[in-house]
This record gives structure tokens, sequence and C-alpha cells, in this order.
């Protein structure tokens, strides 16, 4: 077991509009709080045009780039750093899969599968890998670092 394992990591979550809109913010939350992950700091927005088009700019060429750009600009967001050991992978495991029709059949127990509508508005969203998290965290909050300074 090497130490790197044990230390805390930081991920980027974010409760998306029908989140928001359907009241699940304080049922995730709670999710968030009892798997054992720190809120390390938070800031509900309401996303421009221009600062979803970055977030998301590699999935620029993909078919559903227009739609995901006016599902994430609909209403307002909660974006959150959580800090555990693993909470990057830990906080993916939570949500689910992306396509929460999936979800609410494989991974019933599932953040997705509790509060999502379709494929395409999917309540919430987690860093994917280590790189992720890293520019989606600074993006949003400069000065979080993914990995706490061990001095
Ligand atoms: S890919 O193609 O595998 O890289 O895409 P994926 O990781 O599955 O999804 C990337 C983000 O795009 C959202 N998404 C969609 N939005 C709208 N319509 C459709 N059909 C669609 N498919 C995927 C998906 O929810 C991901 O958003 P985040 O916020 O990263 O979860």
């Amino acid at each position: 077991l090497s130490c790197r394992s044990l230390e805390n990591e930081r991920t980027l979550a974010i409760v998306k509009p029908d989140g928001i809109s359907g009241n699940y913010t304080i049922s995730i939350t709670n999710i968030i709080l009892q798997s054992g992950f720190t809120i390390q700091t938070h800031l509900t927005l309401h996303l421009a045009q221009d600062t979803v088009t970055t977030f998301y700019a590699e999935h620029s060429t993909k078919t559903f780039f227009p739609s995901l750009i006016n599902y994430m600009t609909s209403g307002p967001v909660l974006i959150m750093v959580l800090e555990k050991v693993n909470a990057i992978a830990d906080w993916r495991t939570l949500i689910g899969p992306t396509d929460a029709r999936k979800a609410k059949i494989t991974h019933p127990h599932s953040i997705r599968a509790m509060c999502v509508e379709d494929l395409r508005r999917n309540c919430v969203h987690g860093s994917d890998s280590h790189e992720s998290a890293a520019r989606e965290i600074s993006f949003f909050f400069p000065g979080y670092a993914v990995i706490l300074d061990p001095s």
C-alpha cells in the first residue's frame, strides 16, 4: 500500500440546473457528507454561455454540444470542491453512469438514478480523472489544488 493512496484528494462536483430546480440539493449534499467527503468550498452561479463553452471545450465537436450548453445555462448550478481519500473515483461511483436511464437499472442507489429525468439532464457532474479535477477545480476556484500541499 503506497502512502499516496491514503492522501486526501479533491474533485469538482456540480449540481446541474435540473438538480437545483428539482430540489435535490439537500439530498445530494447529505449523501456527500454521509459518504465521508468534506465540502471545501462552494458557489451557486447561473453560468454564462462563454463559461460553459470553455469548461466543456473538449466536447465542442460532439453533436450534443449545443444541447449541453443550452442545458447548463438554463438555470443556476451549485459548484463544489469535495475532499476525501480517493475523492475523484469515489464521487464518480456515487453519481452513477452518464445515462441515467441506465443508472436507474444498473445503479439504482446512485445520485443520478435518484434525480434524473433523461439522458441530457443528468443532475450532477464529477471530474473524470486527476487531470480533469485539477483543471476543473482551478477553473472555478483559482488557488484550490487537487492535492493538498504537504508542506
Ligand atoms: S464522451 O463522448 O464519452 O466524451 O461524452 P461523455 O463523457 O459521456 O459526456 C460528456 C458530457 O456531455 C454530456 N452529454 C450530453 N449532453 C447532452 N446530450 C447528450 N446526448 C449528451 N451525452 C453526454 C454528459 O452528461 C457529460 O457531462 P458531464 O457534466 O461531464 O457529466
